[in-house]
């Protein structure tokens, strides 16, 4: 028996095939039930006690060697096979769906493009901030609201390291660096500690805007404001200033565009009162230009700011902010031929 195994042992080592139907032939031969293998099996019943153990094992090597040797030369005719299918390499592959600009992205560049125009260069600073530069250098009281644990995330370990509440900021950083003619817009995500809702988030985005120079007047920031509103809401939309209060600029205002959707004549999204708010602006106070080193008695400025979450909304009428960060693409989606 041991001769008989050895035989086939050899047969198994030497055997190549040159296509799948070999292997499967050599398989029937070897390895079914009725094949050589399996009839050693059945003899090996008749072998004497005392041998059986190493018979025993010389067959199971076979065996093994047989399962082996068919496995490896199936694996290699599958890798060729092309199921009969003639392979296409010219094919073009399967379309990618190719992803779509953000809201946000969408509004910022807008509105970048478009001070651009008038001259405006971008400014960017740091998100993690220190108080002077968010708050004291901008004549934010050391008791005022603003600086408040419900309005500002702190870095545990610094009270004097925050995360920036506004871009306002990258205003003071550049009024530190550059002597006027200053025209910069800064753009940039900004933190409140708010609770998060369909109307308030915990993070959004600003842009802000800052022209320092001699002879800065309240008329330029006008005309500059009146020609956004245009741009962005249309050649009909009227602009109204309201007196209002920011400590880093005197006077100081918010700007109303008349509302965009009935024209200004009162529909449910502007409470019908035919006007919808923007933004915040107004003359930057002089004790702010000289916190920053800037000569207030030589130079003017004014500034503004805008939350891009809420230009997005009023131009797309999107109700809840929450969509914005969620990254649903059935959302993003929509503004696939907004730019
Ligand atoms: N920094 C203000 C805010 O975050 C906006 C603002 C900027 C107001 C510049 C006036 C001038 O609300």
């Amino acid at each position: 028996m041991i001769t008989k195994i050895n035989q086939l042992l050899q047969e198994v080592e030497a055997f190549t095939a040159s296509d799948a139907g070999q292997v499967e032939a050599f398989r029937i031969k070897y390895l079914s039930k009725k094949g050589l293998i399996g009839e050693l099996m059945n003899d090996f019943r008749a072998v004497p006690a005392d041998q059986k153990k190493v018979v025993g094992m010389q067959l199971n090597e076979l065996k093994t060697k047989a399962q082996e040797k068919i496995a490896a030369l199936k694996e290699q005719f599958a890798a060729a096979d092309t199921g009969g299918r003639e392979l296409d390499l010219t094919r073009s592959a399967y379309p990618i769906r190719l992803g779509t600009r953000h809201p946000l992205s969408i509004v910022k560049n807008e509105i970048i493009d478009l001070f651009a125009r008038l001259g405006f260069c971008i400014a960017e600073g740091p998100e993690v901030e220190d108080d002077w530069h968010v708050f004291s250098s901008l004549n934010f009281a050391q008791d005022h609201p603003a600086r408040d644990m419900q309005d500002t995330f702190f870095i545990e370990s610094h009270p004097d390291i925050i995360l920036r509440t506004h871009t306002s900021s990258v205003q003071t950083r550049t009024m530190e660096n550059t002597q006027p003619p200053i025209r910069v817009i800064c753009p940039g995500r900004v933190y409140r500690n708010e609770a998060i809702s369909y109307r308030a988030h915990c993070f959004f985005h600003q842009v802000e805007g800052l022209y320092v120079d001699q002879n800065v007047s309240f008329t330029d920031l006008k005309q500059v404001l009146l020609l956004f509103a245009r741009e962005m809401f249309g050649e009909e939309t009227k602009i109204r200033l309201r007196p209002s209060y920011f400590p880093f600029t005197e006077p100081s205002a918010e700007m109303d565009i008349s509302c965009h959707l009935c024209g200004g004549k009162g529909c449910p999204f502007c409470k019908h009162t035919g006007w919808v708010e923007i933004l915040g602006c107004g003359m930057v106070d002089p004790s702010v230009l000289d916190n920053c080193g800037i000569d207030s008695k030589v130079y003017s400025g004014y500034a503004f700011g805008m939350g891009v979450e809420r230009i997005t909304n009023l131009k797309y009428q999107v109700t809840d902010l929450r969509l914005f960060s969620e990254n649903d693409t059935r959302f993003l989606r929509e503004f696939e031929y907004a730019y």
